[in-house]
This record gives C-alpha cells, structure tokens and sequence, in this order.
C-alpha cells in the first residue's frame, strides 16, 4: 500500500437550476426528469465560476483538510472536459490560481471517468517517488457545453468540482487497484465536437458545434453492465466480496442507472452514496465531490474499504479499491 489521499475538498456554482426553471424553457416536466433521472436541482455555473475557478476552490479545500500549502504541491492533474480553453490546460490555471510555483500542471480527457484515472496516474507518481504530492481534481462547467434545447441531454448534466491530494504513507491504508476499460469504437454514445475546424481539409461532416450529444437509452444499457462488471472483475482480482466493501462512491450519472448497478451486485443501499438529486451528473466532477462529503459528513473512518465505479465518453469505465 502507500499512496493515500490525505485531504479533499469540493465547490459547487451557487445557483441551482431546478427542474421546474427548465419547464420554462424546454417540453418537461419536474416529474418526468425526476422519475427518470432522480435529478432535483443541478448547479449551473454564473460569473466567476469557470471551471478553474470551481476547481481551485475544490483544491484550495483539500490543501486546507491536508494541512498543506500549494507550494508543497508537485503535481497537478485536472480531469475535464470543460475547461473554458483548450489551451493551456485547466491545471495550468489552477496552479496560477494556487501559486503552487513548484508544481507541473496538466489535464486529462477521460469524461465521467477522469478522476478515477487521474488518481490512478497519482499513484504511479507516488510509487516511483514517495516524496511527491500530487493534487488532482475532476472540474467541470457542462452547462457551457449543452444543446439548452436537447431535453434529452440538458436535463442530466451539473456544474462543479472536487479534490484530493495524494501522498505517501506507512501501513495498512491506500490505493489498492483499479480495472479499467476504453472502447473507442462506441464514441458516438456519448461526445463534443470541438468547433469546426480553420482548416477546410479537417472539418468534420455534421459538425453539430460545441456541445454534449447523447444517445440515452444506448448509454444507459452499457454503462449498468459495464460498470457492473468492472467491478466484479477488480473484487475477484482482490479477491475481496462486496460484503468487505464499507462504502461504494459510484459515479452520479443518475439514479436510475444507480438503482440497477445496486441490485445486480446486491449491495446494501445504506452503503452507497448518492447525491445526484442534488448536482445531476457532474462527470469528472462527481465521484470528487461525492467523496469529499462522504468524508465531511462522517461516513469514511480510517481502515474502510471503498470501491468507486464510473462510466462516461470514450467510452470509458472502470472501477477502484482504497483504503481509507
Ligand atoms: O455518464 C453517463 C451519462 N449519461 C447518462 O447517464 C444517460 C443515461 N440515459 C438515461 O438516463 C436515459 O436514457 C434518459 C434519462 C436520458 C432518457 O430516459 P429514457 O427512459 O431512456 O427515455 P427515452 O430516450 O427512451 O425517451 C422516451 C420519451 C421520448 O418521447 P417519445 O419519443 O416516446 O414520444 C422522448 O422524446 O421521453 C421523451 N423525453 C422527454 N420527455 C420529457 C426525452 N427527454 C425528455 C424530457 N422531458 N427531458
């Protein structure tokens, strides 16, 4: 064992959107979205509240639980797939933001499933030099990227940011391993475009513009079976039951796909977070978010098992073990 995560943090837009404001602008219902979706009132982003500011607030919170300053920080690694450039990278930001001086700072696009690879990577970092310190973050600002007239889509997603710092410690407690998936070959579930190309030799045909397409009900088959099995696979690996799991941080696509995911593995709805009722789905943002609360209010003590899982575009989809 050895790399643990020794502080997280969080940040959400302050304004909500409820399903009722997007009855306003769109053929739904509270009702329908809710049914479908357990989604109540995401966070939208308003002035000040880029990504990157979402994710240095997230950051600045997990430096404060760790006991750190930002120029103890190594690294930085942002998930996302909303940063408001696409150069320089979100991290680049953050660090400017932090004035982590002595840290590199890049991002990752693994959609939903970046924080879970990102924390992967800072395990890799933290084996090869048991010294650094490494701040990872999942950030996003969706509501940048939405087709506001696509109710399939618009209804699902959320604003926001969490974040972690790893490092090193002797004894029982860390990372214990993942199992991840890609399949490039289903891209077009789940994806956004950038904009159309300066160069007439590469644009792409059916350019939509710059914003989350979906096919739904497609995605929804996958992602239960995906992640059912991810998972199943890394326990066998460890060779550890679901009954030796304390608590499970899936990814908060939405409660549907969550219910299903509970019931095919059998496990006890008591030990799994959910909080999408109150974010939506928040992509890279929210397995963070969801395991900074999970700590604030009192549901991880030192020695727990936690299993994550997560499913997004790519695709992507996996599942990790820590001990807390
Ligand atoms: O990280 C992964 C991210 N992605 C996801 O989590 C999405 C997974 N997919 C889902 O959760 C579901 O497929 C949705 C919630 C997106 C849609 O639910 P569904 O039960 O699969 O609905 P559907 O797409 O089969 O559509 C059923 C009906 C259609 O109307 P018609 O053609 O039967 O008349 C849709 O046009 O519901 C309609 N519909 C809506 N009605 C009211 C679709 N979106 C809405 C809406 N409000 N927002």
């Amino acid at each position: 064992m050895g790399t643990v995560i020794l502080g997280t943090g969080s940040c959400l837009p302050v304004k909500r959107v409820s399903n009722h404001d997007l009855e306003g602008i769109l053929d739904t219902s509270d009702e329908w979205i809710q049914s479908r979706t357990g989604i109540k009132a995401p966070r939208i982003s308003g002035k000040g509240e880029q990504t990157y500011n979402l994710a240095t607030e997230a950051a600045r919170g997990a430096l404060d639980m760790a006991g750190m300053t930002a120029d103890q920080l190594d690294i930085i690694v942002v998930a996302t797939i909303s940063s408001h450039m696409l150069m320089p990278s979100c991290a680049c930001f953050v660090q400017k933001e932090l004035g982590a001086t002595k840290a590199f700072a890049y991002d990752i696009n693994a959609a939903c499933s970046g924080f879970l690879y990102a924390l992967d990577l800072g395990d890799k970092y933290i084996r090869a030099d048991p010294t650094k310190k490494i701040l990872i973050i999942g950030a996003e600002a969706l509501s940048a990227r939405m087709n506001w007239a696509d109710r399939n889509t618009c209804i699902l997603f959320g604003d926001g940011a969490g974040a972690a710092i790893l490092g090193h410690q002797q004894g029982e407690s860390g990372y214990i391993n993942s199992n991840f998936f890609s399949d490039g070959n289903l891209w077009h579930l789940l994806y956004m475009h950038t904009a159309t190309s300066n160069n007439a030799e590469l644009c792409v045909e059916d350019n939509p513009g710059v914003h989350v397409v979906m096919e739904g009900r497609e995605i929804f088959k996958y992602a239960v079976k995906a992640m059912e099995d991810a998972v199943r696979g890394l326990l066998i690996k460890e060779k550890i039951t679901i009954d030796s799991v304390n608590l499970v941080i899936p990814h908060q696509a939405n409660i549907r796909i969550l219910n299903n995911l509970i019931e095919r593995l059998e496990i006890p709805k008591e030990k799994v977070f959910i909080n999408v009722a109150e974010y939506g789905n928040t992509s890279a943002a929210s397995i963070p978010i969801a395991l900074d609360e999970a700590k604030r209010e009192g549901r991880i003590s030192t020695g727990d098992t936690i299993l994550f899982c997560t499913f997004g575009g790519g695709l992507t989809w996996g599942a990790t073990l820590i001990k807390w």
